[in-house]
């Protein structure tokens, strides 16, 4: 599935995303508890790359982190900028960030969608834009399998949700210059089909 497909699908239903998917992390203990975690860790700026309607951005602002958004998406930073004003939103792919010196990187269910050949270069532009020390969180459905999706509440799409094993996960930020910090691995909550994890990290 090529970026302009991703871009293009979220762009059709990223208001129904906001209204009926997009979760708190405030409203789920372990997310709070993983995001509490990350909050008192970070020690500059965080970007949150695939941002989607900003939940996880909003959360940390709440938290008195200095948080910006990035997505794919501009409808959904067209939503992010309206439901939070406070926040700066902008429009870009995380596989080619352009910041430096970042404290913090947050991929919650984002980096999903980075294809298999192309993760590890991501998780390495990640390294790049954070200061040394900077730490990384990345929230994930756990599993082995791609979900492909072309259709997507009334609309055409095409997307892919990568379902990720932690332990693939730690090796490839171990090759990216990173240090797990922790891991949270929950069963599953309500409708959820698989167990979630959490996984952070810290720049060498
Ligand atoms: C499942 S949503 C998660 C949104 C948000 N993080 C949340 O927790 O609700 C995935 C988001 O990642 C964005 N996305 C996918 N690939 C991206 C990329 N390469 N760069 C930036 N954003 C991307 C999509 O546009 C979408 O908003």
């Amino acid at each position: 599935v090529s970026r302009d497909a991703v871009r293009a699908s979220y762009d059709a239903f990223a208001d129904r995303y906001a209204a009926e998917l997009a979760e708190d992390p405030q409203d789920e203990p372990w997310a709070r508890g993983t995001f509490a975690a990350f909050a008192e860790l970070v020690g500059g700026p965080v970007l949150d790359v695939g941002c989607g309607p900003g939940p996880a951005a909003a959360h940390l602002h709440r938290l008195g982190v200095e948080v910006r958004g990035l997505d794919l998406s501009p409808a959904m930073v067209a939503i992010a900028r309206a439901q939070h004003p406070a926040i700066r939103f902008d429009v870009g792919d995380m596989a080619a960030l352009d910041a430096t010196g970042l404290g913090g990187i947050v991929a919650w269910y984002s980096f999903i969608h980075i294809p298999p050949p192309e993760r590890p270069a991501v998780l390495a532009g990640f390294r790049d834009a954070l200061a040394p020390g900077g730490h990384l969180l990345l929230g994930f459905q756990v599993g082995d399998d791609v979900r492909h999706h072309d259709r997507a509440f009334g609309h055409a799409v095409s997307l892919d949700f990568h379902r990720l094993r932690p332990d693939a996960v730690a090796a490839l930020l171990a090759d990216a210059g990173f240090t797990e910090v922790a891991r949270v691995v929950r069963a599953p909550l309500r409708a959820e089909p698989t167990p979630q994890a959490h996984l952070l990290a810290r720049r060498r």
